[in-house]
């Protein structure tokens, strides 16, 4: 194995989009930032420059960070922001996983420009576990604001309120020419030739947007979900919420032409109206005369839950994979865990233009989660700092009502869930399920529910109540599949287990950037029940404070 090394150095510079200049803050002058590639096993290496005016961290996104998690990056949950001037120097171990993940900024919105993709390639000697592919390519869905997201994001918590939309949908950093108006020429395109397979490695970087993946007249082969070999699942549509990837075989067997790829939006939040423009990028044969307009593919309804559910819903691990283990049969903590939104209390010194006159907010198990400001949770944890967290999160909602049900009467109090910074706390190497279920105090929403640190196996989704007793009956524990990110069903549950095989402190959050600040996440501490010493490696000696 290698030691792969490089550097990141991150400031602003200014990018022209939908004809307007904008500042954005970028990694290497690129939007997207650079494309690492390593292989399974090696070592990366990565000096961080902060020259940015703005705070910094970068997560590694679905990454296991085995023994090293302080180089896992969430701000004040494994470390302080790299102040402005500041650096840091990730450095982490990439065995166990194989496909395509990536790399974030994890403070406040920064993401939308500061991203890219992390590919980890079989070793030397080793193969994929289907046809080797003619060529790679790594598609990054992203937003683009005409603005600084930091302001709209803090624009919107000023006012208790929800963000604006982006302004278009991005492939590879450049909107598509078919539905926004004034693109140039700068449609993404990818050039092929005829006859071949390609692997295309497609991520959500989105901040908000769950998508909907089409290419006119091709179906694809999903081969990989979040760096895990699934098995080969042939479709002509990809669903993936922000955090997820999917690596695909195309194989060019059309005729020689033009043909649109899309983007276009799942929004799964019953009641409201979406007005993102569909992205779109061209799938070029090579030799082709074609002057027309590419083909387009039909698009599905944003409100699609049929497609999204049978693509989700229908993937499966590929169980002779080197990197597939077979799911735990027992549980030793058994959670059932309630994500949704709700609403803060307003006063009269603030903006209060979330619903019913209060402030927006969100919550896990009734509890909105604080992120704290002096020390990071792991920090806290090491030093034993007291008084920065509790460990009382609890295993169970505070109360059951029908979750699905906007018109249930339900204990009102349930809206106002109070402000803490609670984590649950597992032992070293315990299993661990996770049932989460869509509560509906404010609207429903499919949630992209993403775990550090680990990958768990997704072994049944629904719609309406989990109940224990049927739903129960219906787990895959042969070959479901294994992510880092599934999306919670609009007004339905999932079930979840992983192995705590990790020591540290591990975020859980849902991946639609606008409710992380209104606390939808929570942190499982996990610990051999002596002391820290003895469970976590010490920091490096440059992780920056606060
Ligand atoms: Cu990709 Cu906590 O995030």
């Amino acid at each position: 194995a290698d030691t792969v090394e490089t550097s990141f150095l991150v400031r602003n510079l200014t990018a022209n989009r939908l004809c307007q200049n904008q500042v954005i803050t970028a990694v290497n002058d690129s939007l997207p930032g650079p494309t690492l590639s390593v292989k399974e096993g090696d070592t990366l290496i990565v000096h961080v420059f902060n020259r940015s005016p703005y705070n910094l961290t970068i997560h590694w996104h679905g990454v296991f960070q085995r023994s090293t998690p302080w180089a896992d990056g969430p701000e004040f949950i494994t470390q302080c922001p790299i102040r402005p001037g500041g650096n840091y120097t990730y450095r982490f171990n990439l065995t166990g996983q194989e496909g395509t993940l990536w790399w974030h900024s994890h403070v406040q919105w920064l993401r939308a420009t500061v991203y890219g993709a992390l590919v980890i390639r079989p070793r030397d000697g080793q193969t994929y576990p289907f046809i080797q592919p003619y060529r790679e390519d790594t598609i990054l869905l992203g937003e683009w604001w005409n603005a600084d997201p930091i302001d709209v994001e803090n624009t919107a918590l000023a006012s208790g309120g929800a963000p604006a939309n982006a302004d278009a949908y991005t492939f590879n950093g450049w909107p598509g020419d078919l539905f926004n108006t004034c693109v140039s020429n700068n449609t993404y395109r990818l050039d092929v030739e005829p006859g071949r397979t390609y692997l295309l490695r497609i991520i959500n970087a989105a901040l908000n947007t769950q998508f909907f993946f089409k290419i006119a007249n091709h179906s694809m082969t999903v081969v990989g979900a979040d760096a895990a070999y699934t098995n080969p699942f042939q479709t002509d549509v990809l669903v993936l919420g922000p955090g997820q990837t999917h690596d695909v075989l195309l194989t060019t067997n059309q005729s020689l032409g033009l043909y649109y790829m899309t983007a276009s939006p799942y929004a799964s939040a019953v009641g409201v109206t979406f007005n993102g423009n569909t992205t779109t990028g061209i799938i070029a044969y090579q030799n082709s005369t074609q002057t027309t307009p590419p083909i387009l593919p039909d698009i599905p309804a944003s409100n699609d839950t049929t497609t999204a559910f049978a693509f989700s819903s229908n993937l499966t691990s590929l169980v002779t994979s080197p990197f597939w283990s077979t799911v735990p049969r027992t549980v030793d903590e058994n959670m059932f865990v309630t994500v949704g939104l709700g609403l803060t209390p307003c006063n009269s010194s603030q903006n209060c233009s979330g619903f019913f006159g209060q402030r927006l907010s969100a919550s896990m198990n009734n509890r909105s989660f604080v992120l704290p400001s002096q020390v990071s949770l792991l920090e806290a944890v090491f030093r034993n700092i007291s008084g920065v967290y509790t460990t009382d999160f609890p295993d169970t909602p505070p109360l059951v009502f029908d979750y699905t049900n906007l018109n249930n009467s339900f204990n009102q109090s349930l809206l106002f869930a109070p402000k803490t910074t609670s984590v649950k706390r597992v032992r070293f190497n315990a299993t661990v399920q996770v049932v989460f279920q869509n509560t509906a105090l404010i609207g429903v929403e499919n949630h992209p529910m993403h775990l550090h640190g680990f990958n768990f196996y997704v072994l049944a989704q629904g719609f309406g109540n989990y109940n224990p007793a049927t739903d129960s009956q219906n787990f895959n524990l042969v070959n479901p599949q294994e992510r880092n990110t599934i999306g919670v069903p609009v007004g339905g549950w999932a079930v979840i287990r992983f192995r705590a095989n990790n020591p540290g402190v591990w975020y859980v959050h849902c991946h639609l950037d606008v409710h992380l600040p209104w606390g939808l996440a929570m942190a499982f501490l996990v610990d051999n029940g002596g002391t820290p010493e003895s469970t976590l490696p010490p920091p490096p000696a440059d992780l920056p404070q606060c």
